[in-house]
């Protein structure tokens, strides 16, 4: 089995004392449990509930057992015509890339476990037209691998750039982008989940509805609206579309910037010289969804780590949790996420 977790962090590669000498996240107890047991291999980092490993997730994931990990929530790197520095695939063979990758979370997750994937189109080259790589890779992962749709979700992140400059800005033909995709696949049709974990607070409306009462009518698309619409025991709302940061308005839409200028992981990046990731999600995201789709104690992969903002969710919700990621650099600086997560785990 793998390497045994010591009490302080582990990073099996050389770093900066200054940027990262202080003593976080200690595992001075470590469980049988701990998810760094699961993996035979050296760990980049340890945290008392999770494990980063530096390299390529396809043998991360292989090295898995199956059945182990309830929830992947992750955001690959998209098949941009722009590419970011850690590369992109093309979107001619980008289904061809993922699958791999597909084929074994599926085989990693607990029968009722989800798979979150974060995706964002893209344009075709030279015309102000989009592709559908994603809507592709969706049937493949539905028809091929054989994930079922849960339910497809969408970031709405009022943050994104007006891009391409040419069809947006220049020629003023398209509109700006700001909704990304997020497709909750689930290993069966009934997946763990219960939305009573991210209900929302009720709106003025629904306080004053519950005080005067509702009579039951019948609205003009045919929905049967009872008296007992207005009962605001349940303790809040059913998150509709649109969530805000604070999971005011929660559900399908998610509505939250990924420019967090002032979170200490920016903030520690650019104290040490440090390069920020640049495609990060916002907190909130993975939050959403791991508190939609586990349970404490569950396990939460992601596979394309980045700076490891959805193992710092995991860790502040007291999820245990495993990331991969192949840019050292990116790991190094997550790492700061663990301050912040440990010292105000209401940021996350
Ligand atoms: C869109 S970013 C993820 C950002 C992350 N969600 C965050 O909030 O920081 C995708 C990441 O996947 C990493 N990556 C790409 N291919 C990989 C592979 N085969 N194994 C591990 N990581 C990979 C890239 O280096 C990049 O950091």
């Amino acid at each position: 089995m793998a390497t045994a977790v010591s009490s302080k962090p582990q990073l099996v590669a050389p770093f900066e004392e200054a940027a990262f000498s202080r003593d976080i996240n200690r595992a001075d107890d470590p469980k049988p449990d701990h998810p760094s047991l699961l993996v035979e291999k050296a760990p980049y980092f340890t945290s008392k509930h999770g494990v980063a490993y530096l390299g390529d997730s396809l043998e991360l994931l292989k090295s898995l057992p199956s059945n182990s990990v309830n929830l992947v929530v992750t955001s690959p790197p998209y098949a941009l015509h722009f590419k970011k520095a850690y590369g992109n695939e093309h979107k001619d063979h980008y289904v061809e890339w993922f699958l791999p990758f597909a084929k074994e979370i599926q085989r990693v997750l607990t029968d009722d476990g989800s798979f979150v994937l974060n995706i964002g189109g893209s344009y075709n080259q030279g015309t102000p037209t989009r592709s559908i790589y994603h809507f592709k890779l969706l049937i493949a992962l539905v028809e091929e691998i054989g994930f079922h749709l849960a339910q497809e979700c969408f970031w709405y992140n009022p943050a994104k750039m007006p891009v391409p400059a040419e069809w947006v800005t220049v020629r003023r033909i398209r509109v700006r982008d700001s909704v990304e995709y997020v497709w909750w696949l689930s290993k069966s049709p009934h997946p763990k989940a219960s939305n009573l974990n991210v209900l929302k607070e009720y709106s003025e409306d629904m306080i004053r509805l519950n005080r005067n009462g509702v009579r039951g009518t019948v609205r003009p698309s045919g929905h049967v609206i009872r008296s007992s619409f207005d009962t605001i025991s349940a303790g809040g709302s059913i998150p509709p579309n649109v969530t805000e940061a604070d999971f005011d308005v929660p559900e399908s839409m998610l509505k939250m910037g990924n420019n967090a200028a002032n979170d200490i992981y920016t903030k520690r990046c650019k104290e040490n010289g440090i390069k920020i990731h640049p495609a990060r999600f916002p907190a909130l995201l993975p939050k959403f969804f791991t508190k939609l789709l586990t349970d404490p104690n569950d396990l939460v992969l992601d596979p394309f780590a980045g700076s490891l903002t959805a193992g710092a969710v995991a860790e502040s919700l007291s999820r245990r949790w495993i990331a991969g990621e192949a840019v050292e650099e990116y790991l190094r600086a997550g790492i700061f996420r663990f301050e912040e997560s440990m010292q105000n785990p209401l940021l996350f």
